[in-house]
């Protein structure tokens, strides 16, 4: 088993914050978790289940157990004429993944290319883009229940999905090492095209009857075009979820700002946080390391050596002022440690 000491996260979050953990296990394989609870767990050790640390902000040093899931594989366990069920170990990189079936030609993740972070970690926010959400192929998941010392398995239904929400991120919250998960994919797709920036992709390049490789690359180019790559600029992608209102309140803020961005959704609509930072004169603004993208409002950036303090002041700063001008709670999507 490969246990560290005072170990350096600062490669291993994509905010690229330098912060250590006093305790660290790098998980390979699920048949090594009863040992490290039996070893490592003890009653005042705080315990850190880590993927690709993709939407996570750490404030602090971690002082206690990190467990980063490095469980590896890629299983095709079923197989008829119409849709396959793949496996997939939490520890396999989710782009990596999303190619492997795009490649193979099941139909469903398309929409979700280019996701940084893990398999494990997608079910936990219930990851989404363009359209799509992981619970739309989701099948089943296999985790380690670190309270009963056993392995137990999820249906979609007793992983409570929601908007970057799952039972995961609720109830269950750090009661679960997250194994593996299976996926029901379409070997004859039904491809999502609702989302406008799509659409005009496949004009631009003249595809009429689009594949699954086709709405990956236009995925690609899109998130390419907006988002920061977090290898060159250190982020967690959207650091606020989209905000919830009634269509009551909806109506009256369109009143006052006739241009506000915002969608349907169950109960009223959903507002467009980036629109909303972006009028409060966020966008681009920089204060030493710490700053608000200049190309998507909603992203927060560390452009060098930011502490993960720096980035929360200027988010508290960022809610206060959406807060002052539009009466809005935004509410971070990102994990602060
Ligand atoms: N907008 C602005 N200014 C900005 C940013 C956005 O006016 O600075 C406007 C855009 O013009 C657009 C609307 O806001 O009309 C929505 O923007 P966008 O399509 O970029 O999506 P988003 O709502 O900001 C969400 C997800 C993203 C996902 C995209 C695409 C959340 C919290 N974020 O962002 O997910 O990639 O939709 O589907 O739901 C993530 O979760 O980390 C993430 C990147």
């Amino acid at each position: 088993m490969d246990v560290k000491h005072d170990f350096s996260l600062a490669g291993l979050n994509s905010f690229g914050i330098a912060v250590k953990a006093a305790l660290f296990i790098a998980l390979r394989n699920e048949t090594e978790l009863p040992e490290i609870f039996k070893e490592y767990a003890r009653e005042n050790r705080p315990i850190l289940v880590m993927g690709g640390g993709s939407n996570i902000l750490f404030t602090r040093d971690f002082n206690g157990l990190v467990i980063r899931n490095e469980i590896t594989g890629i299983d095709c366990v079923e197989e008829t004429a119409d849709y396959v069920l793949v496996k997939a170990g939490a520890g396999v990189n989710w782009h990596h993944f999303v190619m492997h079936c795009v490649d193979n030609g099941w139909g469903g993740l398309e929409n979700l290319s280019l996701i940084p972070g893990t398999v494990g970690a997608a079910p936990v926010q219930n990851i989404g883009a363009y359209g799509v959400e992981l619970k739309d192929t989701f099948f089943s998941l296999r985790a380690w229940d670190i309270a009963e010392k056993c392995f137990i398995e999820f249906s979609a239904a007793q992983c409570e999905f929601g908007y970057r929400q799952s039972i995961f991120k609720n109830q269950l919250k750090g009661r679960m090492v997250i194994v593996s998960i299976t996926f029901k994919l379409l070997k004859t797709p039904m491809l999502q095209l609702g989302y406008g920036a799509i659409l005009d992709w496949l004009n631009e390049h003249q595809i009429a009857a689009p594949s699954i490789k086709d709405i990956s690359d236009a995925v690609m180019a899109i998130r390419r075009a907006k988002l920061p790559d977090p290898a060159v600029l250190g982020n967690a992608g959207s650091f606020f979820k989209n905000p919830s209102v009634s269509a009551v309140f909806f109506e009256e803020l369109k009143e006052l700002h006739p241009e506000i961005i915002a969608f349907p959704a169950p109960g009223g609509f959903k507002l467009a946080a980036g629109w909303l930072i972006e009028q409060c004169g966020w966008k681009g603004f920089r204060e030493g390391d710490a700053g608000c993208h200049a190309r998507q409002a909603l992203v927060l950036v560390n452009h060098g050596s930011a502490s993960g303090k720096n980035i929360v002041d200027l988010a508290m700063r960022i809610q206060e002022s959406v807060q002052t001008k539009f009466g809005v709670t935004l509410i971070p999507e990102v994990n602060i440690i």
